[in-house]
Parts: structure tokens; sequence; C-alpha cells
């Protein structure tokens, strides 16, 4: 299975899925190509380090977004991407692409979907929105991506508990260490065995 990342900031969610990869937790796949819209992201020199080619691609170089949209296209196709992860992307990505790659497209988002999702809930503003509602849990949710935001098929959600004294900065930390970083490579574990198939926008696992 060959893999294409999309981040734009310090790839911890990269890192695990780049670590079960050399672990041999996730067998049969390897990480083809880590595209940024930041050239300074973090995530890149992650990649590098690892011996993966890391580039940057931002809508601000290109004079309209479908043509953004294009570029990326190609760059997964030249490199026949089979499955794409957003790990900690903050573009969204236009139609055309979701299109183009319709259920090969993974994303990470920091909460329990439905709650805390959309436009604006992103990295720590979704932590400090759990905190301010006094929900008692909350987690990740790893979901296929379709034309919304945070609205594709579930794949994998995992919950982590709100305590008392959590301020957004530990919140995010438990939910990364604890929820996302193991839903992650699980996801894309049970995609490389070929064990997800989606219905109806939902995913059945086949295990
Ligand atoms: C984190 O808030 C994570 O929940 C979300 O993007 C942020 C950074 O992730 N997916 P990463 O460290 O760049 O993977």
């Amino acid at each position: 299975l060959k893999i294409g990342a999309l981040v734009s900031g310090g790839g911890t969610n990269l890192q695990a899925i780049i670590d079960a990869i050399e672990n041999g937790k996730i067998k049969n796949a390897r990480i083809v190509t880590v595209v940024s819209n930041k050239p300074q992201a973090y995530a890149l020199e992650r990649a590098k380090n690892h011996g993966i080619e890391g580039v940057c691609i931002a809508p601000k170089d290109f004079s309209n977004r479908e043509a953004f949209n294009l570029a990326l296209i190609k760059h997964f196709e030249e490199r026949q991407v089979d499955l794409i992860v957003m790990a900690g992307y903050l573009v969204v990505v236009g139609e055309s692409f979701v299109k183009h790659f319709r259920n090969r497209i993974m994303n990470i988002h920091p909460s329990l979907i439905p709650s805390f999702c959309g436009d604006g809930y992103y990295g720590l503003k979704v932590h400090q929105a759990v905190l301010d509602r006094g929900v008692k849990v909350t987690g990740a949710t790893v979901h296929f991506v379709d034309e919304g935001t945070d609205t594709g098929p579930i794949i994998l959600q995992k919950a982590v508990e709100v305590r008392q004294n959590d301020t957004k900065e530990t919140l995010q930390k438990r939910v990364m260490e604890e929820a996302e970083w193991m839903i992650y490579p699980e996801a894309i574990r049970l995609y490389a065995e070929g064990k997800l198939k989606v219905q109806d926008h939902k995913v059945i696992i086949s295990e």
C-alpha cells in the first residue's frame, strides 16, 4: 500500500504512523511522500529523518484553489499513492480532490464526531470547547474525507476522560497520546488489510 500524507504542523500523528510501519504493526505499506502547506512544518523534518520525501505544496503558490487541488492530485498520482492520510492538516481540500480519491482519504479529528467538529473546530480550539461545555468524555475520530468538514464516514473512535483540572493543553496531550496515536495506525492497518468497506456512508469493519 503506497501512502501519501498531508500535514501542516508538528506531525506527531505522522510520527505515530511512521513508527507503526517501522515496527511492523502496519504491514505491506509505506509512506512514499509527505506534503505540507507550510514549508517550516516540523512534520517535513520527521519525514526526512525517515528517508521519506517531504515537499511543500501551498495554496498561495497557485492562482486559484482548483489549480492547487489539481497540483495535489498530480503529485499523488505521479507516485501512484493508494491512500492519503491527513495528519494535522489544516487546509480544506476541494471537491475535485475528494472525488478523485473517493474513500481513499483519511483524516483524524480530536473529538468524538459529531461533537465539537466542523468549521472553526481544530487544534486547541476543540479542547477549549470541550472544557467550556463541561463534557466528561471526549476523544478522537478517524474518518474518511468527503465534501464536508469532518462529515465523512467514521472508521474508528476512542474515548478519553476529561479531568477536573484539565487545561486545553493537558487535554490535547491526553487525547493525542491515548487516542489519536493509537487509532490512526489501527485504521491504516485495517485499510491495508482490506478490512474496511464503506456502505451507505458508514464503515463496515470485517475482522
Ligand atoms: C492535533 O490537534 C491533532 O489533534 C490534529 O492536528 C493537531 C496536530 O497534529 N489532528 P500533528 O501533531 O501535526 O499530527
